[in-house]
């Protein structure tokens, strides 16, 4: 066995596949993100990591409020061009056609046609290289019941998307392994 000595910016693809969200603002803007983190259990607090260059950044640190909706293989399209177009040209939820719900403690909308949404207060944020860590702490947890077991997300029922790179993506086994 050997192992390859890589350049240290190979660390992005040495921790995927991630986890795609489809992160909402207000002014309502939808961006579609990977690099996202679970902070603490009780109190209920996460993470996200948005460059400085997206559209989305400056709404989040203004508005102080963003919420984090998971999408479902079904409208991966849409993450994708979610991904590939600005807020700050286009109007996202017009274009892809996701309909926006009210929130429910913060302005930024849900999106109806994702199985979760977590919304967030802006507590802390911070920069880290090329990207601001923004640290938001949980006011409201929605999931969708037809896709919800104990409270978790049935991965039987449901197929979520995986980055890797660019527009490639895996999805988790609708599989349970008990170890
Ligand atoms: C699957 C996927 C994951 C992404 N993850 C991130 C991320 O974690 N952080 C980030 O700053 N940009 C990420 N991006 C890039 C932004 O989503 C993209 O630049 C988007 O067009 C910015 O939109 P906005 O200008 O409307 O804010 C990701 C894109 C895709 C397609």
């Amino acid at each position: 066995m050997s192992f390859k000595k890589l350049p240290i910016t190979s660390h992005i693809g040495l921790m995927y596949p991630r986890q795609t969200i489809l992160l909402t603002t207000y002014p309502v803007n939808i961006i579609p993100l990977a690099w996202t983190l679970i902070l603490s259990r009780n109190p209920p607090i996460v993470g996200i990591s948005v460059s400085p260059s997206r559209f989305s950044h400056n709404l989040i640190k203004d508005q102080g409020e963003f919420t984090i909706n998971v999408p479902t293989r079904e409208i991966l399209k849409k993450v994708m061009y979610c991904g590939q177009t600005s807020g700050k040209k286009v109007n996202k939820f017009k274009e892809t056609g996701l309909t926006p719900l009210d929130g429910i403690n913060v302005k930024c909308p849900r999106i109806k046609e994702c199985i979760s949404h977590i919304e967030c207060r802006l507590i802390d944020s911070k920069v880290y290289g090329d990207h601001t860590l923004f640290i938001g702490k949980v006011v409201t947890c929605l999931g969708n019941e037809d896709f919800l077991k104990n409270n978790r997300i049935d991965i039987k029922k449901v197929e979520i998307p995986y980055h890797l790179t660019g527009r490639n993506f895996t999805f988790n086994q609708k599989k349970i392994y008990y170890v």
